[in-house]
């Protein structure tokens, strides 16, 4: 990521050539998780320009241990639900694992899904060149793509869990999958989890812009899964900043709520309908 240079890009509503504009004038790109409309409006009001509809509603929201069981159907009336306020973010709909990995037209099969039903701006899969041919297939066909490296958790069990990616060696095969996805058409990539200098390295030779996760202030914009950032997880991951505890907050309101309950001062009078 550059110095930033010239004026503050805020455009009315975020677009892929918004984005690209920010990673040239070393503009940091803000992008959070969202699942429902309630988050997405309160995110839109505090300018994060990229909300992403991630599969990660699986192990957040949805009680699974991992993002693995979800499903086109199990996202869609999520991804709606975000896109359907139309406000200012890029809306991006995450493809559930299982849904593009046999090839392009399933892919494009699952990504029209996510723009016509769910009225997403955009897709995001995990993969490098093994994704490539999909990710070319939905550019052809209108639909920006925004790639996933570095622990990508759909192959957690092949990963052996969440594990670092791109030390050593692998830096060069995370770099020519970046390349690929660039050269595919994609119109970022978010890297997860990578050493920072592996991520600078990446972000120096793309065009397009690096959204980083656990890779360091080097990549061109942040990501976080909202309940990480806002401390409702209980037991958040490392690489993850809680900016509130909301957690707490409501642990608190909803025992406040309880206490008062029983001792039956709510409701009252002002909670009740007159005669
Ligand atoms: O599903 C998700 O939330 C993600 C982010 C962690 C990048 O893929």
């Amino acid at each position: 990521m550059g110095e930033q240079t010239g004026e503050r890009i805020a455009p009315r509503r975020v677009r892929v050539h918004h984005l690209r504009a920010m990673k040239q004038a070393g503009q940091p790109i803000t992008m959070l998780t969202a699942y429902d409309a309630v988050t997405a409006d309160v995110f839109a009001e505090a300018g994060i320009d990229v909300l992403l509809v991630g599969d990660s509603v699986g192990d957040n929201l949805h009680g699974h241990a991992t993002t693995i069981p979800v499903t086109v159907e199990d996202l869609l009336p999520h991804v709606r639900a975000v896109a359907s306020r139309g406000g200012r973010p890029f809306v991006v709909a995450d493809l559930p694992f299982g849904s593009y990995e046999e090839g392009p037209a399933q892919a494009l099969r699952s990504a029209v899904r996510m723009l016509k039903e769910g009225l997403a701006h955009g897709v995001k899969l995990e993969g490098g060149r093994r994704v490539a041919a999909q990710v070319k297939a939905l550019v052809d066909a209108g639909i920006p793509v925004m790639g996933h490296l570095g622990f990508t958790p759909q192959s957690v069990n092949a990963m052996g869990g969440p594990r670092v990616q791109g030390r050593g060696a692998a830096a060069d095969d995370l770099l020519a999958d970046a390349l690929a996805l660039q050269e595919a058409g994609a119109f970022a990539v978010v890297l997860e989890v990578v050493p920072g200098p592996v991520a600078e390295r990446v972000t120096a030779a793309l065009d397009i812009p690096t959204i980083g996760i656990g890779a360091g202030a080097g990549c061109d914009g942040q990501v976080l899964v909202w309940l990480d950032m806002a401390g409702l997880t209980e037991h958040a991951p490392k690489l993850a900043k809680a900016y509130a505890q909301l957690r707490t907050a409501l642990r608190e309101a909803a025992q406040e709520y309880a206490a008062e309950v029983r001792s039956r001062s709510f409701p009252g009078p002002e909670h009740t309908v007159a005669e």
